[in-house]
């Protein structure tokens, strides 16, 4: 298998354009969630340079630490704190243009700015976690990645 992933393309939306098909042909063929949830974080860490990328499984009523790329992180989140406990709450897209701004961010890492969080769902759109990318930059994120990265959850098959 050679799954060298290229990334053409100045603008993030053309770079997205350019990835999530490759991502797509990537899981193709391949049942396992959790080796299919590693290999989507590898191609957005390298692909995109994102500073973290990862998801966090539901889990006895916690969201518990995946499959990531980047710094360690930490591994248990309650429902409601953070962005990530906000976003399974909530059961929505919580896009954070600067975590300092966020009332009860989790900094797993102080160099991470700014960060995107997506609910996970299973194919009975039951949401089994959520997904996490975070930025070293402020206002990193905004509706093209929530629009991409939907795309790319999208293809997990479950
Ligand atoms: N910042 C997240 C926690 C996860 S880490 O950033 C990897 C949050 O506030 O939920």
């Amino acid at each position: 298998m050679a799954e060298d992933i290229e990334i053409t393309g100045i603008t993030k939306e053309e770079k997205y354009r350019s990835l999530v098909p490759q991502i797509k042909g990537l899981l193709e063929g391949e049942p396992d969630t959790i080796a299919n949830m590693a290999n989507i974080c590898a191609a957005l860490k390298y692909g995109l340079d994102f500073f973290w990328v990862g998801f966090y499984l539901i889990k006895n009523e916690q969201l518990v630490l995946g499959p990531f790329q980047g710094p360690v992180a930490c591994t248990r989140i309650h429902k409601g704190k953070g962005v990530c406990g906000a976003s399974w709450q909530k059961n929505e897209v919580i896009i954070v243009e600067d975590v300092n701004q966020f009332p009860g961010h989790i900094a797993c890492s102080s160099l991470s700015k700014s960060e995107i969080v997506l609910p996970v769902y299973n194919s009975k759109k039951e949401i089994i976690g959520v997904f996490d990318v975070d930025s070293e930059n402020l206002a990193a994120f905004d509706k093209t990645d929530e629009v991409y990265l939907k795309q790319i959850l999208e293809a997990l098959p479950f």
